[in-house]
């Protein structure tokens, strides 16, 4: 019997500092039933993206705004257990923005069904959001030629290690920059990139500039800060920048100094963008099932860290500004 709703809603604004356990409270409700057109789903899997603490801070921008008391939105898989669409029956497996909870009532538009195979996870990662974030801020933004020399920030991360073995398809020369040795390691003997940049350990600049002597073609930064005006320093001509994320920023009590080296970007002719993923939703199938591809012939290898527990959600996501995650960061719930 499905009956009891294990929620956890949000209760602060984590603005300026870290996540601590009081910004999230756990709740038991009983299940909201299917109405006209709706679906039950039973979690199982749930996905965590930096963007997170961003909507629970409610700085505005391109979602809409989360209120106290409101379930903890996030991506999610589970199975349909009771459908009044059409489109769904029960067993099917689907993702969709389904929140922190055990079960979630939507409308059957707010679901994509999936498959269950052995790719079923990756539909919270490299068949997800994050896999179509690196695709389409390469494709769109990034525009790497093969020779490139491409340098990305948050490397091991899901979205970064995506990013960077797609440019090594596209026949670039890739360095990535990772917190720690083990990750480094990673990048280079899992992942195929040419180089990898420890930022705990090394001095960036000085290294990017030995191992990138012509300059840095596409910059993808995921970090923000200090480490972006490091490397804006080192560009090439006519670069491309890649803003896909900051989240050097989300800890802090102010917004980073604007990067003095930006200057550069005239000097070199070079283009900086931003971009949110979801506006090439229209496109994402194509993507998916490129990504698909190469992941089933090796070209594309992703890791999932994942945790066990809806009642550890607060500290897995929690986890992601610690730098304690090693691939996409998921929680088994079921
Ligand atoms: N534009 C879009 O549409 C879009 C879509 C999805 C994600 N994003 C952004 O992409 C970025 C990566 O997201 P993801 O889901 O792939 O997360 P992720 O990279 O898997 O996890 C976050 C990683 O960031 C690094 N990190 C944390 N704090 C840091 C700091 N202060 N300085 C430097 N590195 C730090 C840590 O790695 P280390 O151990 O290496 O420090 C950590 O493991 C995020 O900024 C996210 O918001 C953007």
């Amino acid at each position: 019997m499905h009956t009891l709703n294990r929620q956890w809603l949000i209760n602060a604004r984590p603005l300026g500092r870290a996540l601590v356990d009081e910004d999230f409270l756990m709740v038991e409700t009983p299940v909201h039933q299917p109405g006209e057109g709706e679906v039950l789903v039973q979690i199982h899997t749930l996905g965590f993206d930096p963007a997170q603490k961003g909507w629970m801070e409610n700085l505005g921008g391109y979602v809409a705004p989360t209120e106290i008391g409101e379930v903890m939105p996030g991506s999610a898989l589970g199975e349909v257990v009771a459908s009044n669409d059409p489109a769904f029956k029960p067993g099917d497996q689907v993702s969709g923005r389904l929140g922190w909870q055990d079960y979630a009532t939507v409308a059957g538009q707010e679901l994509r069904k999936v498959r269950n195979d052995d790719l079923l996870t990756a539909n919270l990662g490299t068949l997800g959001i994050t896999g179509m974030t690196a695709y389409f801020g390469l494709e769109k933004h990034g525009k790497p030629f093969a020779g490139d020399t491409v340098v990305i920030t948050g490397a091991a991360g899901a979205t970064g290690s995506v990013a960077g073995q797609i440019a090594k398809i596209a026949g670039c020369r890739v360095i990535g920059i990772a917190g720690g040795p083990e990750k480094c390691a990673w990048l280079k003997s899992v992942c195929g990139f040419d180089e990898a940049i420890d930022y705990k350990a090394e001095n960036v600049r000085a290294r990017v500039r030995e191992l990138a002597p012509g300059g840095i073609d596409v910059l993808w930064d995921n970090v923000g800060g200090p480490l972006l005006n490091d490397l804006l320093a080192e560009i090439a001509m006519h670069a491309r920048i890649v803003i896909c994320g900051g989240i050097s920023r989300y800890e802090t009590g102010q917004l980073p100094a604007g990067p003095e080296n930006y200057f550069n970007i005239i000097f070199k002719r070079a283009t900086m963008s931003g971009f949110i993923v979801i506006d090439y939703m229209t496109e994402f199938p194509t993507a998916r099932r490129r990504i698909a591809q190469w992941i089933r012939s090796g070209q594309v290898q992703f890791s999932e860290d994942i945790q066990h527990g809806l009642e550890n959600a607060p500290r897995t996501l929690m986890r992601l500004f610690q730098g304690l995650n090693f691939g996409k960061q998921l929680l088994k719930i079921r």
